[in-house]
């Protein structure tokens, strides 16, 4: 057989989009220009890869093996030019990350640092939700991600770094805002903006209310930290939200903290990847830098 990697790459991808269109523009690449790479793969494979049912896709069994085989080569294969690059021992280059949208409060700030120290260094940080930052690291998309839950999957390596605080946040002029030990029972009454499913924040709350015997519906659902706390600086409703999201706020005495039992809630900050990874030199120092210094970092920054 003859296979490119080329066309083991555009097969991955059009495997894991379930589709030759989103696979095209995740490539830049057009849409005939993947179909033919994947007829030739087809051709030397001398199997279909894929059924098409109407518009849909479904790999068939030849297209299952070759994705276990594609997926294998791909990561030794940057596993061999991590390996090239440490043995040339330069910190330079692709660092490629994903991170959980909460996280964006603070790691610029960490990666700001760094790259005084490493100006070769190219960061690719791809900010998202927990779902999606799940499904690249399970698809070894990255050097490695970072996030406030980690799955407990023995596929994993995670190593935890700084706090992740979650307190719950109404406007100052709330009849909550001045009451001191507010039960569970009573905060659940209110009306409650939460993060769209897929969020770590929201996997978070819904756990602790799911463990007291709660649920809530929430009174709106929004796609972001920040759209959320202007929600709640509008009195729409309160909030279940990371410390490091509204610092700003409330120092500026736009938001207060509640004081809720079984609040605040402290988790850890995790860096992931999957275990037997072998991480480029860059990523190796960049871990290491977050692992040792993103206390003082912060701290110097001012971010809480
Ligand atoms: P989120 O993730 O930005 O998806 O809410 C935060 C977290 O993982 O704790």
């Amino acid at each position: 057989m003859h296979l490119t990697l080329q066309q083991l790459k555009l097969f991955e991808a059009v495997f894991r989009n379930n589709s030759y269109t989103r696979a095209a523009e995740e490539l830049h690449l057009t849409q005939p220009a993947v179909s033919i790479q994947i007829k030739r793969l087809e051709n030397q494979v001398g199997l279909p890869l894929f059924e098409h049912v109407g518009k849909k896709i479904f790999p068939s069994m030849a297209g299952n093996a070759v994705y276990k085989a594609s997926l294998d080569i791909l990561t030794r294969v940057s596993n061999l030019s991590n390996s090239i690059s440490e043995l040339k021992g330069v910190v330079k280059g692709p660092l490629q990350m994903s991170v959980v949208s909460t996280a964006k409060y603070f790691m610029p700030h960490l990666l700001g640092k760094f790259l005084k120290d490493y100006p070769e260094v190219e960061p690719r940080l791809k900010f998202t939700n927990r779902a999606r930052v799940v499904e690249r690291l399970m698809h070894n998309r990255d050097d490695f991600v970072v996030m406030g839950q980690a799955p407990s999957d023995e596929k994993l390596e995670t190593y935890p770094f700084l706090e992740n605080i979650l307190v719950p946040v109404a406007p100052p002029d709330h009849p909550l805002a001045s009451k001191k030990k507010i039960t569970l029972n009573k905060l659940v009454k209110e009306r409650f903006l939460e993060r769209e499913s897929g969020s770590g924040t929201r996997l978070v709350f819904d756990r602790l209310l799911e463990s007291n015997g709660f649920h809530i519906e929430p009174y709106m659902e929004l796609g972001s930290s920040e759209a959320i706390k202007q929600g709640v600086m509008a009195g729409l409703g309160l909030a279940v939200l990371s410390l490091h999201s509204l610092c700003l706020e409330r120092d500026a005495g736009k938001l207060v903290i509640l004081d809720v039992d079984g609040f605040p809630l402290k988790r850890r900050w995790y860096a992931v990847h999957l275990k037997g990874k072998k991480l480029s030199l860059t990523a190796k120092t960049f871990l290491d830098y977050i692992l040792e210094n993103s206390h003082r970092v912060l701290n110097t920054e001012g971010q809480c």
